[in-house]
């Protein structure tokens, strides 16, 4: 098994994006103060640790003479990228024909999750799953387990083993869902408590209160989920609202005491920093100022929310309203593992609207904005000194088609657009934990 710290220090030459915060509109990074890019710079790792970051020429000659230096010519270092909503259980039932929500959920989903009473099962698609997250150059992500404890177990072994940062919980649904997969609000949080107390703040890992969406939990479940966020304030919590019309008019006829979906969960206390609530979709005004009041964050899921069918998130919107943002794949539901993959479908959603994200934005709601959604910025999502040291390395050749449209493009802007467009694993090289390799893409054989 891996230590959690890397000792040493270690270098690595190449060009470097990151954001140092929201870069707006612009198309043109010279411009802007938010957005800071070292053409053949140098990341300098000690201790598993961000020590400096700067042009090449520059700082080469500062290193001790023994430290190891990795190249990747023509290639591009950006921080390790952050899924803020994804299922683990769900790696298997990826890609499942013609249903919306409810029926997608009773059809495909609650089958495929009861299979996680079973700890080695469990480990196996655990296992499987931090792989393709690392195979795509996601470092960190926010995750459901189901409504076995083992299956949370199973998660955190295995994201352990890899020295990752990753927060998961497991699910709460003790109504509207098979009998099979039901716990009760007692066991609920006596099995979340057990979870908060062996692996929150354990190596690089966190908790979240996980109940699966207001139609699954009774009135009395939700308010036991509030209590654990109250004896446990710095855990999260993770949960879905507003992703389909049917499911948000479902909810009313649960709920006719709550002005709104969201305000169920107000009522019950459960926004508050930390609180990530994936889709978000159909909500109104107040809806959206009070995620913005108490702290919460959205996670924008767009290859889910196309696939499955349930509507348009609009990005500009939440923004202006000051909500935290970060992506999702939501696999499952979502059909890519790949954040480049999602940035692409993000962008042809918010052109759907009328509007436009650039390449910039897109890395930033991949990068620093998910570490903001998650209150992980001091920790992870861009270089600056003393942030762990997780980062992907993009290859501008990745497929034979990126590398010819690379070839006709002027200026990083357009360059990173076109790699985000028709980028996905093929185009992340390798991937770094801790300054430590995770991924090599070219060790693969026939890879594609
Ligand atoms: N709402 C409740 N459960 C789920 C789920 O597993 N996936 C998605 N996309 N939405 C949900
Ligand atoms: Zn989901």
């Amino acid at each position: 098994m891996n230590s959690t710290k890397t000792v040493g220090m270690k270098a690595f030459r190449a060009d470097i994006l990151h954001l140092l915060g929201d870069p707006g509109e612009t198309l043109n990074h010279e411009t802007s103060e938010q957005i800071e890019f070292i053409q053949d710079g140098l990341l300098v790792v000690k201790d598993g640790l961000v020590s400096e970051v700067g042009p090449a020429d520059a700082l080469i000659n500062t290193l001790p003479a023994d430290c190891e230096i990795t190249e990747y010519p023509n290639q591009l270092i950006i921080p390790g990228m952050i899924d803020t909503h994804v299922h683990y259980p769900q790696s298997d039932m990826i890609a499942s024909y013609g249903e919306q929500l409810l029926t997608w959920l009773e059809t495909y989903t609650f089958p495929t999750e009861n299979q996680f009473s079973d700890h080695a099962h469990a480990r196996d698609v655990a296992g499987f799953f931090l792989n393709e997250l690392l195979r795509n150059g996601t470092t960190t992500a926010l995750v459901f387990g189901t409504v076995h404890p083992e299956s949370v177990d199973a998660f955190f072994e295995e994201a352990q083993q890899r020295n990752l940062r990753m927060i998961a919980g497991k699910v709460l649904m003790d109504r509207n869902c098979p009998e099979y997969l039901q716990d009760t609000p007692e066991t609920a949080y006596e099995d979340s408590k057990k979870l908060i107390e062996k692996w929150h703040g354990k190596d690089r890992l966190l908790y979240a209160v996980t109940p699966r969406f207001a139609p699954t939990s009774s009135n009395e479940q939700l308010a036991k989920a509030g209590q654990l966020l109250e004896e446990y304030p710095d855990v999260y919590m993770h949960t879905h609202v507003a992703e389909n019309t049917d499911e948000v008019a479902w909810v009313r006829e649960l709920f006719p005491e709550s002005r709104s979906y969201l305000d169920v969960y107000h009522q019950h206390k459960l926004l508050k920093p930390r609180s990530v609530l994936a889709h978000c979709i159909h909500l109104d005004d107040e809806d959206k100022q009070c995620m913005a009041e108490t702290g919460s964050a959205a996670a924008f899921c767009p290859t889910s929310n196309l696939f499955i069918g349930s509507g348009l998130f609009d990005y500009e919107d939440l923004n202006k309203h000051d909500v935290r943002v970060g992506l999702g794949t939501d696999v499952g539901g979502g059909t890519s593992f790949s954040l480049l993959e999602t940035s692409s479908e993000a962008y042809k959603v918010t052109q759907m609207l009328g509007k436009k994200l650039s390449a910039f934005q897109a890395l930033y709601l991949a990068t620093l904005s998910g570490a903001k959604a998650l209150y992980l910025d001091d920790k992870i999502g861009n270089f600056a000194v003393g942030k762990e040291a997780d980062f992907a390395v993009l290859d501008f050749a990745g497929t034979p088609l990126i590398e010819r449209r690379i070839s006709n493009c002027k200026g990083l802007h357009e360059k990173l657009f076109s790699l985000i467009m028709l980028g996905d694993d093929r185009a992340i090289s390798a991937t770094y934990v801790l300054g430590e390799l995770a991924h090599e893409k070219h060790n693969m054989v026939n890879y594609w």
